[in-house]
């Protein structure tokens, strides 16, 4: 093999790799949603406070949460609106809360 079919072959494999590793593949697939550590989490990060201890959903005076529970929306929608919302609430970084976290605060409402 030439040098410069070896240098072409070596820096697809690289990027190949480099491929794989940035899909999304190998990243860990969320667990289902624990609802007791759900129930921990939607008291701990004040969710409570607008949406009411059991999602019930609350008046604009307790910062107007819609109700959540029972029958939440699917989890990809809570992903999308606990991190980005569209008005009043206060967004939720990963820090805050993990995907896994907001995963079993759905499975904790959906079980309500
Ligand atoms: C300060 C009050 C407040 C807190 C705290 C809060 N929310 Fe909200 N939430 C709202 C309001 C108000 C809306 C309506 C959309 C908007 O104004 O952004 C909303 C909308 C939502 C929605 C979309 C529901 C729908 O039917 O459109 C979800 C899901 C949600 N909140 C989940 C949560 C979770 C989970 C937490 C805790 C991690 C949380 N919220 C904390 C006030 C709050």
């Amino acid at each position: 093999m030439s040098k410069l079919n070896k240098f072409i072959t070596s820096s697809s494999i690289i990027i190949v790799i480099l491929l794989v590793a940035n899909s999304g593949l190998l990243s860990k697939p969320l667990e289902a949603g624990n609802p007791k550590n759900g129930q921990r989490m939607f008291e701990e990060l004040l969710c409570t406070n607008c949406h009411g201890t059991r999602g019930e959903g609350s008046s604009a005076a307790n910062g107007g949460g819609p109700k959540l529970a029972p029958d939440p929306a699917p989890l990809s929608v809570y992903l999308e609106l606990v991190r980005r919302p569209r008005l009043n609430m206060p967004p939720y970084p990963e820090e805050r809360a993990s995907d896994q976290d907001i995963a079993d605060i759905h499975a904790y409402l959906k079980g309500l």
